[in-house]
């Protein structure tokens, strides 16, 4: 197969989607590699090292989406991206369809088979492409936050850890999944006073277990979170119910109730966000106010630390990678359903059933949208 590598577009993403590792396995596996040039720029990787590796360096994204068959990329296809998708491209990156009805239509619309990698399962039904991004996230929106949480940057004005005599700040994560679990390991190494709140008793259980009693651990009902809101400095949002629109867990009218000064970081942003009030920022312009209380919504965090993520991302990524150049999406999707469940979007139909859901659009079962039988 042709695999394709284009430079990301989306405001400050520095990653990329193939490493020289990752060209070099392709090739080993008889696959041709294209990469456009300047695309491991952001994460410090030239040309020269792909090229060593066996990759072609083509000149513009025209040219890498013209040649290839596979399309690995990091964020969501951009407007002049999904123009470039013709029928026959497989296209493997983050989606993140649930909350965008229009890029939905434009990749059905594109005819592309579209594998999201936020939807791929392994065989225990967690995430293994989110995964590594989340832990990413999850130490940024601590590191963030309390950043945030500064005088001259519109916070409080209080440090997380407190100092001798004066008493630390109260960070409150809600879901305490991959992202909320590390979130709170900077906000617990960072002395603050930690809350973790989740709907899932077992995952409170082992959260309780792996913090030693160094944050609490809460059930998430909408009054429990009321009740500890007016005390919070710093509150991380990392909900998320796979595939789907996040769920709303903070709405504008408790605003009211929290600390002026006091920052909200909302991770669960790229899924629609978890808090009313949050919208899409970047990382040149992340926060905006709303009732006194400063809102971080970058939609990409890890895109700030490309040359940490780049590598976690393509770590977790290149075997899938190589089973759909190996195999080609069909073969794959039937010899591992954990990675059926990341196709999206087949044959000019929604095959995720959360996103069809969120988006309105027809659900069609995948091996029918790509005008097969079901597997045995
Ligand atoms: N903004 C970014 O750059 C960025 C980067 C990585 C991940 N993310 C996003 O962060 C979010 C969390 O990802 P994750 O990998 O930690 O997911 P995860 O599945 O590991 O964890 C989500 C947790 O949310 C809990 N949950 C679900 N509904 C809840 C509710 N109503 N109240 C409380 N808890 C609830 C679940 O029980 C689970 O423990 C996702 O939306 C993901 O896409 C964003």
């Amino acid at each position: 197969m042709k695999v394709g590598v284009p430079t990301e577009i989306k405001t400050d993403e520095y990653r990329v989607a193939l490493t020289p590792s990752g060209v070099r396995e392709l090739v080993e596996h008889g696959h041709e590699v294209l990469v456009q040039a300047g695309a491991g720029e952001g994460s410090a990787i030239p040309d020269a090292d792909y090229e060593r590796q066996g990759a072609a360096i083509v000149p513009d994204a025209d040219a890498v989406f013209a040649q290839a068959d596979m399309i690995v990329k990091v964020k969501e296809p951009q407007p002049v991206e999904v123009a470039r998708l013709e029928p026959h491209h497989l296209v493997f990156t983050y989606l993140h369809l649930a909350p965008d009805p229009d890029l939905t239509q434009g990749l059905v619309d594109s005819g592309a088979t579209c594998v999201a990698y936020e939807t791929v399962e392994d065989d225990r039904g967690r995430l293994p492409l989110l995964a590594p991004m989340s832990e990413v996230a999850g130490k940024i929106a601590t590191q963030a936050g309390a950043f945030m949480l500064e005088k001259p940057l519109g916070g409080r004005g209080i440090l997380l850890g407190g100092v001798p005599g004066v008493a630390a700040a109260k960070v409150m994560v809600i879901g305490g999944g991959v992202v909320g679990m590390n979130a709170a390991f900077i906000a617990i190494g960072m002395e603050a006073e930690v809350y973790v709140y989740d709907r899932n008793i077992d995952r409170l259980r082992e959260l309780d277990l792996y913090f030693g009693g160094r944050a609490s651990t809460c059930y998430a009902s909408t009054l429990e979170i009321e009740q500890r809101l007016p005390e919070i400095d710093l509150v991380i949002g990392a909900v998320l119910i796979h595939g789907a629109r996040a769920p709303s867990v903070i709405r504008r009218d408790q605003l009211g109730m929290m600390k002026r000064g006091a920052v909200l970081v909302d991770v669960s942003i790229d899924q629609g966000g978890c808090f009313e009030t949050s919208r899409p920022t970047t990382h040149t312009d992340p926060t905006f106010e709303v009732d006194g209380v400063t809102h971080y919504c970058v939609a990409n965090m890890p895109g700030a630390v490309p040359v940490t993520s780049t590598y976690a991302l393509t770590n977790a990524t290149l075997p899938y990678v190589l089973h759909l150049a190996d195999a080609g999406v069909s073969r794959a999707a039937r010899e591992n359903p954990g990675l059926a469940s990341g196709v999206n979007v087949a044959g000019g139909k929604v095959t995720y059933r959360p996103v069809a859901e969120a988006t309105g659009q027809p659900h069609t079962e995948l091996f029918e949208a790509l005008g097969e039988g079901a597997p045995a």
